[in-house]
């Protein structure tokens, strides 16, 4: 029985970070066992131009511990305003790893997001040609389509026609949900990549709704069937170098996810590493799981995987905090309902 496994240290491909206070607080949970994290940029303002995300880098730095090695790779903010020419200085620059599309109205502080793609064409047309990665929020917005299709229906009306009509466009299909997704990625070629977050390797929808509702399990894209868990499991865990993980941690205070009209987000920063390995043993994976956390996204991204190393050791459960406390108020971390076996050896 493997009791211990050291894998390439991780990079978290997705990051919600925030600023202020909950970002002092949140950083050093990631920067304790990753090296590096492609960090959203809906702030509110949002991050839309290189000196925005020169200065949102600055601020996380100062936010690390001392000594810590962490790098954030910098993302802008796609707007119908976005200047061509001001993100490719920006990427030319080494300050921007990828730009984020959200349409607008998808999910938190997306409202300065996309509603017209023809306006944002001349956009993604000069990031093919200077190789720079759209990260796409894959939902449609429109209230006649179900939650529950939205991804299935993005794909369809408009991830596709935008990648036809943008030939060499790199794209990061964020934090899939749906086997529809597994599905477009795995037969995307190498210009197409997916991210998958812990939570959703975790949760159905059944978790959010049934019994009670669970607003610490309510997220966007939001949890679905079970046979879609079941297609993200196999996805991340069958070795394809399309896959790689992307938390989607998003930390919301207590006070604003339990509303009437609560924040969408899961907290897994914390005890993303344990929930993973526990994963992965249940797959019969666990040789696999470098791949997914530290291989596949630096091959994606072509950057180097991390000369570091991290350790899992398998043990008694693993007891996380219930949440930690930021200066905003008390933050959730994600229950995996479920015992945690595996701990980074520090
Ligand atoms: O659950 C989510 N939370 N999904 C998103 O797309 C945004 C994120 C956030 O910023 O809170
Ligand atoms: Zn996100």
């Amino acid at each position: 029985m493997t009791d211990s496994i050291t894998i390439r240290t991780p990079d978290d491909w997705h990051l919600h970070l925030r600023d202020g206070a909950m970002l002092r607080a949140v950083a050093p949970e990631t920067a304790r066992h990753f090296a590096r994290a492609i960090i959203m940029p809906n702030l509110v303002p949002p991050v839309v131009t290189g000196a925005h995300a020169a200065a949102y880098r600055d601020r996380i730095l100062a936010a690390l511990p001392e000594g810590s090695g962490f790098t954030p790779l910098m993302t802008l903010y796609l707007t119908e305003d976005t200047d061509p020419e001001d993100l490719a200085r920006a990427h030319a620059d080494g300050l921007i790893t990828a730009v984020k599309l959200y349409p607008a109205g998808a999910t938190t502080n997306s409202a300065s997001g996309v509603t017209n793609f023809d306006k944002v064409r001349p956009v993604l047309e000069k990031m093919a040609e200077i190789g720079c990665p759209l990260c796409i929020h894959g939902e449609v917005v429109d209230s006649d389509i179900d939650i529950f299709d939205r991804e299935a229906v993005f794909i369809e009306r408009v991830l596709d026609p935008i990648r036809r009509a943008t030939p060499g466009l790199r794209v990061v299909m964020e934090h899939i949900t749906t086997m529809q997704g597994v599905e477009y990625a795995s037969e995307g070629g190498p210009d197409l990549g997916a991210t998958i977050t812990t939570h959703h390797l975790v949760i159905n929808r059944n978790h959010i709704l049934a019994g009670g509702i669970k607003p610490h399990y309510y997220c966007l894209p939001v949890a679905k069937r079970e046979e879609h868990r079941l297609a993200l499991r196999r996805a991340a865990t069958n070795g394809d170098p399309t896959f790689f993980l992307g938390t989607d941690s998003a930390p919301h205070t207590d006070a604003n996810k339990l509303l009437p009209c609560g924040c969408a987000g899961c907290f897994t920063a914390t005890n993303t590493l344990s929930i993973l390995a526990e994963v992965f043993e249940q797959e019969g994976a666990l040789d696999r799981l470098e791949g997914f956390t530290s291989l596949n996204g630096p091959n994606f991204y072509r950057l180097t995987p991390n000369d570091g190393t991290v350790t899992l050791t398998k043990g008694e459960p693993v007891i996380y905090p219930d949440h930690i406390d930021t200066g905003d108020g008390p933050v959730t971390v994600f229950d995996p309902l479920m015992p945690l076996h595996w701990r980074v050896a520090e």
